[in-house]
């Protein structure tokens, strides 16, 4: 595996391998690599011949500082997995290469609307530095298809949305997200848990599945959310939101009359878990 945080060698190679025929997939991280991104990997070699990854802890999606700073930090055993998942080429730049000028010059991209509810609401200009650093990294990697878990659902739609507005030609292909056998979702932020509370932070997900139960057989989407946040907030849960949306386009869904999506953020301790749960109406 390639690795480097060199833009010219980048572009250099990424060039030669387009020269040569190759097809490009690209998985972008913030690194503390876990078995959701080795999924996105294992579904990137499906569907191209060269695989690019990227570990960049990006400063400008981060609204606290202190998150930013204590995020964790493990190149060296990532740079390990992703070696044994067959990675062609590991970029590793630093914030001075992807933003030399500093965040406050930066030409910034930014989805309206999608960026600005659910978790948007609650980290705000978190979806602008996504939406920017990912346009920075499809700019230098020139991927043919990218992969993204669909734990972060709201990214993904922020995701998919930039590249269509801004005709990038890079296909972006969602990745089921990756469940420990408590239902729990995998995260770099699962991390954070103590032994206590991974006991209890199953029950996030198990709320979720109540509600889309709840919601197909006919009860009422206000009262079942409430239901949930009390249930959380009575295990250790400070509830961020609870919301049952159209899994298409994130907006208020009141009826269970198309796709829907529950979306959930809640911490539990240290740790700020988002989860979702895309379910069909009942026939
Ligand atoms: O999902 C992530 O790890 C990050 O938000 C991403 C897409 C790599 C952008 O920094």
């Amino acid at each position: 595996m390639i690795t480097t945080e060199n833009t010219a060698q980048l572009r250099a190679q990424i060039k030669a391998w387009r020269l040569a025929g190759e097809t490009i997939a690209f998985v972008p991280t913030m690194g503390n690599l876990h078995l959701g991104h080795l999924t996105l990997v294992a579904e990137a070699k499906k569907r191209a011949t060269k695989i690019v990854a990227s570990i960049f802890v990006n400063p400008m999606q981060f609204d606290n500082p202190n998150d930013l700073t204590n995020y964790p930090r493990t190149l060296e055993q990532d740079s390990e997995q992703l070696i044994a998942q067959g990675v062609d080429l590991l970029f590793t730049p630093t914030p001075e290469i992807m933003y030399p000028k500093g965040l406050d010059a930066q030409t910034f991209v930014e989805v309206p609307g999608i960026s600005d509810i659910l978790c948007g609401a609650s980290r705000p200009g978190h979806f602008r530095g996504v939406a920017t650093i990912v346009t920075k990294l499809f700019n230098l990697v020139t991927p043919d298809i990218a992969c993204f878990g669909t734990k972060d659902y709201q990214q993904l739609q922020v995701i998919r949305a930039m590249v269509e507005d801004l005709s990038i030609d890079t296909e972006i292909i969602g990745v089921e997200t990756v469940r420990e056998s408590s239902g729990l979702a995998k995260s770099s932020r699962n991390g954070y848990l103590t032994a206590d509370e991974l006991t209890v932070a199953p029950l996030l997900y198990q709320v979720m599945q109540q509600l889309a139960k709840a919601v197909k057989q006919g009860e009422s989407i206000t009262e079942q959310i409430s239901l949930a946040i009390a249930r959380l907030d009575v295990s250790d849960f400070t509830t961020d939101y609870v919301k049952v949306r159209y899994a298409d386009d994130l907006t208020n869904a009141t009826t269970a009359d198309r796709q829907l999506v529950i979306l959930a953020a809640a911490f539990l301790g240290k740790a700020r878990l988002i989860d979702n749960l895309v379910f069909e109406p009942s026939a």
